[in-house]
């Protein structure tokens, strides 16, 4: 298996089969690799003659500092699953110095919004840090296609976003929540939580389902606020956001139209660790 840390490398490993208009499949990770980050592989690896995976936990789009110390880096044991996975996947381990030329902050981005929403609102720079990052990975992979999980829904809308006006080429492509078996999603994340948190984790994807069966009749205000009261008797998960948002725009639903899409959104801490989930609401 071929394993890069330099971006030189990668490049020059690439280009010829570029040249040769092989089609590049590319799932940009920050390790700590599980079952949902396989899927993308997969997914990858069906659509495409090469699949480049990156795994690089990029410092500028933490805006909690303890949260970028706590993050797991599993370097080992994440080559070893993508080689059981296809030994044929090229991975890209770039220290920060070689991403980052020894300027490790971010550019600014203009998202026409969609980084002012949730996650915007409660990650300062978060979104100037990931816009930043997968640039630069763009720029040295060229991939044909890239896939991000809709876990992540309002990143992939703003890397969606980020193509769009950079005008880059690659065609981005989301991938459906791959969840565990009490339907908690998938994220690196959970490997902090204890046994029993993640079990009693099964609550975030049991609020979003609740709160899809209450949107066929009641207003997203109603639905926010029910969840909002009965996180409120949760004494291990604290609710920071419920959104019932437009797919489009991320803006919260103030009332419904049936000519929009919307999903709601939420962000819960446990024991410090912060979990995300989202919902499709059709
Ligand atoms: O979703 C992630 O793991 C990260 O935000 C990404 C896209 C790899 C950028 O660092």
């Amino acid at each position: 298996m071929i394993i890069f840390d330099k971006q030189t490398e990668v490049k020059a490993y690439l280009k010829p089969f570029l040249q040769d208009k092989k089609t590049v499949g590319f799932i940009p990770t920050m390790g700590a690799l599980h079952e949902g980050h396989l899927s993308l592989m997969n997914e990858s690896l069906k659509n495409n003659d090469y699949t480049v995976v990156s795994i690089f936990v990029n410092p500028t789009q933490f805006n909690n500092p303890e949260d970028l110390k706590k993050y797991p880096r599993t370097l080992e044991s994440d080559v070893e699953k993508i080689k059981t996975l296809n030994p044929k996947i090229i991975v890209y381990a770039p220290t920060v110095d070689d991403i980052y030329e020894g300027k490790t902050v971010s550019k600014s981005f203009d998202y026409d919004g969609l980084e002012f929403q949730m996650e915007g609102k409660h990650r300062p720079g978060h979104f100037d840090g990931v816009g930043t990052v997968v640039k630069k990975l763009f720029e040295i992979v060229n991939p044909t296609n890239s896939y991000f999980g809709e876990k992540d829904f309002q990143q992939l809308a703003i890397v969606r976003k980020l193509v769009q006006k950079n005008n880059m080429s690659v065609n981005v492509v989301g991938c459906e929540i791959f969840r565990e078996a009490n339907k908690l999603a998938m994220s690196s994340r959970n490997e902090r939580l204890s046994a029993d948190e993640r079990a009693k984790a099964a609550i975030i994807y049991k609020t979003l389902a609740e709160a899809k069966k209450l949107f066929a009749t009641k207003t997203a205000n109603e639905v926010t606020k029910r969840t909002e009261k009965m996180f409120k008797n949760q004494s291990l998960f604290e609710l920071e956001y419920f959104e019932i948002a437009d797919e489009q725009t991320l803006l919260t639903c103030k009332r419904k139209s049936k000519n929009k899409k919307y999903r709601a959104f939420i962000a819960v801490f446990v024991n410090n660790i912060r979990l995300i989930d989202n919902i499709s609401l059709k």
